[in-house]
């Protein structure tokens, strides 16, 4: 997505400056072409041998040289850029920008563009607070700048708080999803995605069957979000409460067996989603016809184990999805059970969720998850299913982005 992408890289003051060293060398990684712009104070932190070393590019560090006039004047400069990333930014510049100063060599190059504009501030968290500061962030999103961070954490100068830069990484990120959004593209089109929803029907016999209180909402909501990131979506449902999105390709079945079947005809995928509340037992014998009372007889029910799918999946040799996801619905030690069923399952991520019915998660519209990765477990506010659905679909966008 950044091959042959010319970004002009404006570094202004601050300590985090040096990161912008890391930054440049993932950009160019990626095969960005990049054309660094410091400002004086940015100097005093990186120096512009280091810059232009990574870059491959000269920097740019003066407005009135004669030379760079004569080569490319600094319209020209700003105006050959595909997009323009002030990282870091500081207080300073975007108050220049909210103000339309043209004072110095970064100032002007932002004001005489039309070129999309990413900042990544970066400053002390007073300074971030500030209402000065605070006004001009709303200023500057009207004026359709994109904004990357700043992040929490501690800071060179002894407090934590917000205004850390956001990590390099983060930001050849979002650049990359600022030129998708260019280009008309999404961040998984051309990827396929399966997803398993709703619960499954057991039968006992014609009339009775074993089922659980899933309603779906999660599956849907997860299928929903990853249409909208572009993903072809082969959704294979159980009965549910909460309709299929328009959109997806569905397949309706009862049972586990059933669900099983439709999965593996699915494949194959790039991301699998196991959301679907499978029933964990069948009954062994289905009874062909009504099964009736005998006179206070009590009926027995021998059970079988039902196929697990996505432990099934997960373990492919051949085909198996770049990423298997399942879910984890526990109601104790929760994040404990969760990891052990990682591993047996042999899935890369588990989203783990108390549903003890005090919480109201089954069949309710909000869920508390954590998302349990071989990096460690994130865990994250209790939230509506569909914030739930795109912070996991955007997890999924960034890994599939890195690929
Ligand atoms: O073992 P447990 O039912 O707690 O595991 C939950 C996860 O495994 C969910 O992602 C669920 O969709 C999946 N699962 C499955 N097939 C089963 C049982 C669970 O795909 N038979």
């Amino acid at each position: 997505m950044l091959v042959n992408r010319r970004i002009l890289l404006i570094i202004t003051g601050g300590i985090s400056a040096f990161k912008s060293l890391d930054l440049i060398r993932r950009l160019r990684g990626k095969g960005a072409l990049i054309t660094p712009v410091m400002t004086a104070a940015a100097a005093e932190f990186v120096t512009p041998l280091s810059v232009s070393a990574l870059a491959g590019q000269k920097v740019y560090q003066d407005l009135f040289n004669l030379t760079d006039e004569a080569e490319m004047g600094h319209i020209e400069l700003s105006r050959s850029a595909d997009l323009i990333v002030v990282a870091p930014a500081s207080a300073d510049v975007m108050a220049k920008m909210v103000a339309g100063h043209a004072n110095d060599l970064a100032s002007t190059l932002l004001l005489a563009t039309d070129t999309p504009v990413l900042v990544a501030p970066a400053m002390n968290v007073r300074m971030w607070h500030h209402p000065a500061t605070q006004r001009n962030i709303v200023r500057l999103s009207e004026d359709n700048i994109h904004f990357v961070g700043p992040n929490q954490g501690d800071m060179a100068c002894g407090e934590s708080g917000l205004g850390r830069m956001a990590e390099p990484m983060e930001i050849v990120k979002t650049i990359d999803q600022l030129f998708m959004d260019m280009d008309g593209k999404k961040p998984l089109s051309g990827k396929r995605a399966l997803v398993t929803s709703g619960r499954t029907h057991e039968p006992i016999d014609p009339v009775r069957y074993i089922a659980n209180r899933s309603s779906g909402a999660q599956g849907s909501a997860i299928a929903n979000a990853l249409l909208s990131a572009g993903a072809e979506v082969e959704f294979v449902t159980g009965p549910a409460d909460v309709a299929p999105p328009v959109g997806v390709q569905v397949t309706r079945v009862q049972t586990a067996k059933e669900m099983l079947k439709a999965v593996e005809a699915a494949l194959p995928c790039d991301v699998a989603i196991f959301a679907a509340a499978v029933a964990d037992w069948r009954v062994v014998v289905e009874n062909d016809s009504k099964m009736k009372k005998e006179n206070g007889k009590l009926p027995i029910l021998e059970f079988a184990e039902n196929p697990d799918i996505l432990s099934t999946v997960a373990h492919r040799d051949v085909g198996r999805p770049a990423l298997v996801i399942g879910f984890a619905a526990e109601t104790d030690n929760i994040v404990k059970n969760a990891c052990a069923k990682l591993d047996k399952k042999g899935c890369d991520w588990i989203v783990a969720n108390d549903v003890s019915p005090e919480t109201g998660v089954m069949g309710g519209n909000e869920n508390a998850v954590h998302l349990i990765t071989a990096q460690g477990v994130d865990t994250w506010d209790r939230m509506g299913k569909t914030k739930v659905a795109e912070r996991l679909v955007q997890k999924i966008s960034d890994v599939m982005v890195e690929e």
